[in-house]
């Protein structure tokens, strides 16, 4: 930011009553306090995880208090939250809630930082074996209305007027279905607060049966069109649209497309009509977490100044998964949650092509069945060239970031991903389809942006496998030319993906809304 601009934003901050300047150099306000966000998920790293939410909402909240936010999370005290707390303590307990019955909130510290952390204590709700939405065969929970209507109206309650907590937040910083009907709740409790919806993923928007409202003991006079309902039937995620102050997406290019259909996902009508309040903000990374250069899940650590660890993680790579060992042999490398939305078929489609041109594949995911057969029978047809492992493994994603020369995302759509950023600072060039944040991240290997030293990936138009194919074919040319792989490899590497951008966006953003 330009010194002028720099001058402007603090005079700009100052001007707002009651709040400190952020990120300023000038010396702390003692008397003006610092913005509260309360910032409500349902999953946040290293707490718990299923997808990128949580690695959103594990990072975020610290940058923001970088940044001179008191910035609080609220999530859910699933069994392994508990466990991974150190000392949390009650410091409210709510007995006779609307819907919800007797409800404790605990308080403690985030456990890789000193982010403030409250956690919902419902045994009732949250105490179950298996995941935060599904239990271990992988079916919902069938209460999840109830266990997410309570995530939301508590949070709800807590920015509220009447709140019993002795800290009330400026912004309540919703995120996905599941605290949804937080804008809703708090607009019909009235209060300061304003609401910010930030949509992670708008093919899950938390749809439940009409007889939902009376249960959650939600006003019936506001289930109309203009309201909560969705089709005759409670949409979590259209009241959070519906009744927000702001609407964000995690991409720019994200926030266009779901204006319209297909990715506007039946609330493309509602989204076009609240485009003035909505905006969107490309997610950063943990680049603590994720550094090949100080890495505990790698076998040799690297850099940008020198790639030699690479080779190393790249030789482990293969040898742990029972692949030929050959350095020059291109692999191809695929770390996602198995679903339609990731474009799996498209890989799956083009795979036996792949190896007979003398690829390697790895794929590490699970999700939907059909796909976890496919990739596992895609494997066992090609013994030592693809290797596939159907589960979660935190170390393994990180060994295939550093190991594979090329990481293969050619998702559907994709509001943000995070994995082709990790995949460009571990030097390992990502291959995307080009849509939302993959579009807004990636920069294409075009003839014209390598002869600039900016290209840092492939990005291909259309979801077919032969769009795939063609980009392989591209990727595989630019791989054979040593001296201008490295370059594209370098590129990555160098851009700056931390959450610091980001963060400042948000804070922006909360000042817009602030000021009204
Ligand atoms: P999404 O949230 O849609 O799944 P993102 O790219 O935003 O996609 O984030 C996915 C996150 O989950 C990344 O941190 C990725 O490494 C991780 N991940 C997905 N599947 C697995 C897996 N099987 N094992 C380990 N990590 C995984
Ligand atoms: C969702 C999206 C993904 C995004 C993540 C975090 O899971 O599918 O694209 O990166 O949320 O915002």
């Amino acid at each position: 930011m330009g010194l002028l601009a720099e001058l402007l934003n603090l005079l700009k901050v100052k001007s707002m009553p009651g709040y400190k300047p952020y990120n300023s150099t000038l010396p702390a306000m003692e008397s003006l306090p610092p913005m509260k966000v309360l910032f409500a998920t349902s999953e946040a790293r290293p707490l718990v995880k299923t997808g990128g939410l949580a690695d959103v909402s594990g990072a975020l909240p610290g940058a923001l208090r970088d940044s001179g936010i008191d910035c609080r999370l609220l999530l859910p005290a699933y069994p392994g939250v508990l466990d991974s707390l150190h000392k949390p303590r009650e410091c409210l307990r709510l007995d006779h809630t609307p819907a919800f019955g007797n409800v404790r909130l605990l308080q403690a510290d985030m456990p890789d930082s000193t982010t403030p952390v409250y956690v919902i204590d419902a045994p009732g709700y949250y105490a179950r074996e298996g995941g935060p939405y599904q239990d271990i065969d992988g079916y919902d929970y069938p209460d999840n209305a109830l266990r997410f209507g309570l995530l939301s109206w508590l949070a709800a309650h807590l920015a509220a007027t009447e709140t019993p907590l002795g800290w009330r937040p400026d912004i309540l910083h919703c995120n996905d279905w599941q605290t949804g009907l937080a804008p809703a709740w708090l607009r019909f409790m009235g209060g300061r607060a304003r609401s910010l919806m930030t949509i992670h993923n708008l093919a899950y928007q938390g749809i439940f049966p009409a007889s939902t409202v009376a249960q959650l003991a939600l006003p019936a006079e506001h289930f109309h069109m203009e309201g909560m309902e969705y089709y005759g039937n409670l949409s979590f995620l259209k009241a959070g649209l519906f009744y927000a102050d702001r609407i964000n997406t995690v991409s720019p290019s994200y926030a266009d497309e779901i204006q319209h259909e297909p990715l506007g996902m039946g609330l493309q009508g509602l989204l076009t009509m609240r485009r003035d309040i909505s905006s969107g903000i490309v997610n950063g990374i943990d680049t603590v977490f994720w550094n090949p250069g100080a890495d505990p899940h790698l076998p040799h650590t690297y850099s940008s100044d020198d790639l030699a660890g690479k080779n190393i993680c790249k030789r482990a790579l293969q040898e742990d998964l029972n692949l030929a060992r050959d350095a020059r042999t291109p692999l191809f490398g695929l770390v996602s949650r198995l679903t339609y939305q990731k474009g799996i078929d498209l890989v799956l489609a083009i795979a036996d092509w792949l190896v007979a041109r003398g690829g390697q594949l790895v794929l590490l995911g699970s999700g939907e069945a059909t796909l976890e057969r496919a990739v596992h029978d895609l494997a066992a047809r090609h013994p030592g060239k693809v290797a596939a492992v159907i589960g979660y493994d935190e170390g393994l994603a990180h060994r295939i970031e550093a190991g594979a020369d090329c990481f293969l995302m050619p998702s559907r759509f994709e509001p943000c991903g995070l994995n082709q950023m990790y995949s460009q600072r571990y030097g390992t060039p990502p291959m995307v389809h080009g849509t939302g944040g993959l579009k807004d991240t990636v920069i294409d290997a075009t003839p014209q942006a390598l002869a600039q030293g900016q290209a840092t990936g492939f990005v291909f138009d259309g979801e077919t496998p032969m769009a795939l194919q063609a980009t392989v074919e591209r990727m595989l040319a630019l791989f054979a030319d040593t001296e201008a792989w490295r370059r594209l490899q370098i590129a990555g590497m160098r851009r700056d993906f931390s959450w610091e951008s980001s963060a400042r966006q948000y804070v922006e953003l909360y000042e817009r809304m602030i000021r009204g």
